[in-house]
């Protein structure tokens, strides 16, 4: 089976609703690729602002984070039902920048992706090492561990999305090349199909993120393992539509 192509943007911290309208208009007027699954995450707080003004039918919003209980006393954290209520089908988990300064462990970010699975809301996962693991070849070990931790919570694997995206590749403009992302994709589908199954290994998206612009997407889309993109900073500039349209 054919992995459909995927494109997500993580806004990350930024944008008010003059910029956020610039965005989506931008995306309106676009000519996108009918083929690619697009998935853009905007603040919180603008969740409902970017869905509204959305016209694109093949583009779903994403939140950026969702926590692992329900309604209740939380200070500061969102529900999967608060996101459904506002048809919100996506969330990203295990961002680095939330796995580092915010301190989610692995066990947390898999309890999450369990808890927003089962509510029924679709789950980008992210993974990815230091330049510190990379330096000391331990990178594919790594990322097998965040895995596993992943693999110890979860069962079903249909609406998982995984994100590699190494941390040294981050904002930095140091894109990793074709050859060092397609190893680690390939060791993630591997990883996959011996410890889960050959059916989730063959149909998960793998979506590569860090420092991707409208100037490396081609090439890197072209590795066989590389189904798409997470991309940050290119996001919230009009070259996300080429990003997009990479394949075309
Ligand atoms: O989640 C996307 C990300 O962390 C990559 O960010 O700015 O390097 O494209 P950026």
């Amino acid at each position: 089976m054919a992995r459909k192509f995927f494109v997500g943007g993580n806004f990350k911290m930024n944008g008010t609703r003059k910029d956020l309208k610039a965005i989506v208009d931008n995306l309106n007027n676009a000519q996108l690729d009918p083929n690619a699954e697009v998935v853009i995450a905007p603040p919180a707080l603008y969740l409902d602002f970017v869905k509204q003004n959305l016209q694109k039918p093949n583009v779903e919003v994403a939140a950026q984070n969702v926590f692992n209980k329900p309604n209740g006393a939380f200070t500061g954290e969102i529900s999967a039902t608060q996101l459904l209520d506002l048809g919100v089908k996506w969330v990203i988990l295990g961002h680095s920048e939330r796995r580092n300064e915010l301190g989610e462990s692995d066990e947390f970010i898999a309890s999450k992706t369990k808890y927003a699975l089962d509510n029924g809301i679709s789950v980008i996962w992210c993974c990815g090492e230091s330049k510190d693991t990379r330096q000391a070849g331990e990178t594919i070990k790594f990322v097998e561990n965040q895995l596993a931790a992943l693999a110890k919570e979860i069962n079903d694997w249909k609406n998982v999305v995984i994100a590699y995206e190494p941390i040294w590749a981050i904002g930095t403009g140091l894109v990793a090349t074709k050859e060092q992302a397609q190893e680690v994709h390939a060791a993630i589908r591997s990883w996959l199909k011996q410890n889960v199954s050959d059916k989730v290994a063959e149909e998960t998206r793998i979506l590569y993120g860090g420092s991707v612009n409208a100037k490396n997407c081609k090439d890197l889309a072209k590795e066989q393992d590389i189904d798409g993109f997470l991309v940050g900073g290119a996001s919230l500039k009009p070259e996300f539509v080429d990003i997009i349209n990479a394949n075309l």
